[in-house]
């Protein structure tokens, strides 16, 4: 934010200039293994009436495991969420309602995006597509992959394209301030408020290159197909696409449980604060979408298959070495 509204001058310019390399600095000294953090490190500010929860914000695991705990087993906090969501619909409307999927995407901004899992799959994303062209971040969310794709790459034209309209703010938050740390000539960037399910636009086409982290499993099993071939109709021939999805073969719910309080307790050692709410709310949105609302999750070859069936061809995969050995990676080439 502060970078762009320094655009036009120089000196005020150089001050900004000064004040994120000191901020990236300090990001990168006191988070190891960091090298930037583009979420927002405070809470997201989502509450409700709550006897069990205040608003604190979390910097203990233990205080992960037991918010966890209350969060997923029948009691009163179990129940405080599900009234909460399902004046939102429920989460099987998670599919069609991007009211849920801002608000989803509002913790997840303070949560995941510190998680040192979560950053090494953007690091591979970057490693693998090319240095200059198009690329789409596609279900791009909060857009960190989007940030950090632009940060190493300022050739790259990238576009964060996603159906919740506050995750795109966020998204468009940190293009903007990846842009004005880049400085002349102005990075190319834009989001995209877009359902995938009707992926078109002249601005996604001709894409050098593609991510899609963790977003293929939220469209309809049946129509991933079609809109995969929209996708490769939109890709130069040969350009790369980085598929990120859980892998069916070996989701379990202890497993998600696992890894959904691993990113929590590996985000606030890296500098996440999330509030008791956000915790709450994220480990139980994501063990129960994740569990049985929205899948059924591929399995890696059937995965592999889709992507074949839609004119793609695989040129690496990693099985269960991602994310808590949760997901399917894959690189595929248009
Ligand atoms: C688990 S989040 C992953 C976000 C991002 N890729 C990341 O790794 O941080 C899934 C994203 O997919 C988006 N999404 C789900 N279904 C979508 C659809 N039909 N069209 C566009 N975006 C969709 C959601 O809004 C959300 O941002």
């Amino acid at each position: 934010m502060w970078c762009v509204a320094m655009r036009n001058e120089s000196l005020v310019k150089l001050i900004g200039l000064i004040a994120v390399a000191g901020a990236i600095r300090l990001w990168a000294t006191s988070l190891p293994g960091c090298d930037v953090v583009m979420g927002q490190s405070a809470g997201s500010g989502l509450s409700w009436e709550s006897s069990i929860l205040c608003g604190a914000i979390v910097t203990e695991e233990s205080e992960i495991h037991r918010i966890a705990g209350l969060s997923l087993v029948p009691g009163p906090l179990n129940s405080e969420i599900q009234t909460f969501l399902s004046s939102m619909g429920g989460l099987k409307a998670l599919r069609t309602n991007p009211k849920l999927w801002d608000i989803y995407l509002r913790l997840y901004d303070g949560i995941t995006p510190f998680s040192p899992q979560y950053q090494e799959l953007i690091r591979f994303a970057d490693a693998n597509l090319p240095q200059t062209g198009k690329i789409a971040d596609l279900g791009g969310g909060t857009g960190p992959f989007s940030a950090w794709l632009l940060l190493r790459g300022r050739n790259r034209h990238v576009y964060t394209v996603d159906m919740s309209p506050a995750g795109l703010a966020l998204a468009h938050e940190k293009l903007e301030r990846v842009a004005g740390f880049l400085g002349e000539p102005a990075a190319v960037y834009g989001t995209h408020e877009l359902n995938l399910l009707n992926l078109r636009g002249i601005e996604l086409s001709d894409l050098s290159g593609a991510v899609m982290n963790n977003v293929l499993y939220n469209l309809p099993f049946d129509a991933q197909l079609e809109v995969m071939k929209k996708l490769r109709a939109m890709m130069r021939s040969g350009a790369p696409l980085i598929v990120a999805d859980p892998n069916g073969d070996v989701v379990t719910r202890e497993l998600l449980q696992q890894a959904a309080k691993n990113i929590a307790i590996g985000a606030i050692k890296n500098g996440a604060m999330p509030s008791d709410f956000d915790i709450a709310l994220g480990i139980y949105i994501n063990i129960e979408i994740l569990r049985g609302g929205i899948p059924p999750f591929r399995g890696a070859v059937e995965l592999e298959e889709l992507f074949r069936a839609a004119g793609f061809t695989v040129k690496k995969r990693f099985v269960n070495s991602f994310y808590f050995g949760l997901l399917t990676v894959l690189v595929l080439e248009a």
